[in-house]
């Protein structure tokens, strides 16, 4: 792809990944970009590198612009396989240049790459680097979202270079957020934004509304937010603050996601007896059945609702796997502002319920009972127990809804 121009000289020269559908276990339906930006001032200067198996192709791009032998300067916000993994290879092509990265990436990338030849600077927040005309000014963005992270703003571009923040899993022939409405769905892009939040930022709203904060505070102009992957924000970048925002103080849609699994179907009858109940109370609702939806969509749909209800067949005394993966996963992404439920089907002394409900506490989730158990089959009269479950739980969300409108 051709390098692009985001600001005067300053280019995006990063590569897309059209066809990775597996990202660290992050099912990206719509493959990824690895964004990385050359300034083609006095001193050139290249923020990031790109993932590894591109190497050639982030290097063609480099040298399709400058001598890389040229670079002055090296920016590593963050040191993930995905932005540094050609970071040796790079260097081949440009060993006097200096690095700028935090303490914490120094100390990470020296576990990654025998670094004694390389010219390596810390830097830390409110350090400047002059490369010309332009000014870089370094912001650490600790566990946004690891320990090493920083974002780099060039002043007289009013640029914000962010990481992985403000980006999306979304691989495209457009580079620039007005491009994209452009070429193809709008929705896309905001789908694909909500998905990188849930299953990548989750944990760290707190966080994510103190560092915008504090950005805020520094008073600095920012016209174009240029993240390591997918869309560049320059149309309306406040836009994707306020996204950002209002995800970080808990903004979820007044509806159930109904998450599940099952071996011989009981389970499933009851989700949708479940969610014929919250469609009673007018609360839209939406199943997912596990095994047929990667954890990361699965994730993303909670993340969307107010509410959500798992349920699990009971196996061998206790859960599900697919049923005990996701929720694996849900552990460390600790979901708030959302209402949790329970229900499943189990043939004698049960336990997948009662795993899920431990685990919840674990979590410290808010959650709601009583859960919903049934054993075998769902019966006539058992449809009745699924309706007045589903009613009960949708109740009970647009009560907790109103805590947020
Ligand atoms: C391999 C296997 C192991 C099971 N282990 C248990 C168990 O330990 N305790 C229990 O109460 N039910 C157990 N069951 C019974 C199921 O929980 C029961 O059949 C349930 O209705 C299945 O729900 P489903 O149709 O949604 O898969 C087991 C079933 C299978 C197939
Ligand atoms: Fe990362
Ligand atoms: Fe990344």
């Amino acid at each position: 792809m051709k390098a692009r121009e985001i600001a005067p000289d300053i280019y995006w020269i990063g590569v897309i990944d059209w066809a990775v559908r597996d990202f660290h276990g992050y099912t990206t339906l719509n493959g990824t970009t690895y964004n990385n930006y050359l300034i083609k001032d006095r001193d050139i200067t290249l923020v990031d590198t790109v993932k590894h198996s591109f190497a050639d192709e982030g290097m063609a791009n480099l040298a399709a612009l400058v001598d890389p032998s040229t670079v002055k300067n090296l920016v590593v916000n963050h040191i993930e396989d995905d932005h540094m993994g050609a970071l040796a290879r790079f260097m081949e092509l440009m060993p006097k240049a200096t690095l700028y990265i935090t303490e914490k990436g120094k100390s990470g990338m020296e576990r990654f790459f025998e670094t004694s030849g390389w010219n390596v600077k810390v830097v830390k927040t409110g350090d400047e680097l002059k490369t010309g005309k332009y000014t870089l000014t370094f912001v650490e963005t600790p566990m946004l979202h690891w320990p090493d992270s920083m974002m780099t703003y060039v002043k007289e571009a009013e640029l914000l270079i962010s990481q992985d923040a403000f980006g999306q899993h979304l691989a495209s022939s457009a580079r620039f957020d007005d491009e994209f409405v452009n070429c193809a769905s709008l929705s896309e892009l905001d789908e694909a934004v909500i998905d990188y939040y849930a299953n990548i930022l989750m944990p760290f709203n707190t966080l994510i509304k103190t560092k915008i904060a504090e950005i805020g505070k520094l008073g600095i102009p920012i016209k174009t937010i240029a993240p390591d992957h997918g869309i560049i924000w320059r149309s309306n970048p406040n836009k994707i603050i306020q996204t950002y925002l209002d995800l970080a103080g808990g903004k979820a849609d007044l509806r159930v996601a109904v998450i599940y699994d099952t071996m011989w179907g009981s389970t499933d009858h009851m989700a949708r007896g479940i969610l014929e109940g919250i469609e009673e109370e007018g609360v839209s609702s939406k199943l997912v059945k596990l095994r047929a939806t990667p954890t990361s969509v699965a994730t993303k749909e909670l993340w969307k609702s107010r509410g959500y209800i798992v349920g699990s067949p009971t196996l061998n005394n206790g859960i599900f796997p697919s049923v005990a993966e996701f929720v694996t996963n849900l552990r460390g992404l600790r979901p708030r502002d959302r209402i949790a439920g329970g229900f499943g089907s189990f043939g004698w002394s049960g336990g997948a319920v009662k795993w899920l409900y431990e685990q919840f506490e674990a979590m410290k989730l808010e959650t709601v009972g009583p859960c919903l158990e049934l054993r075998y089959k769902v019966l006539k009269e058992d449809k009745e127990k699924c309706l007045e479950f589903g009613r009960d739980f949708a109740r009970k969300v647009k009560e907790y809804h109103k805590k947020f409108e």
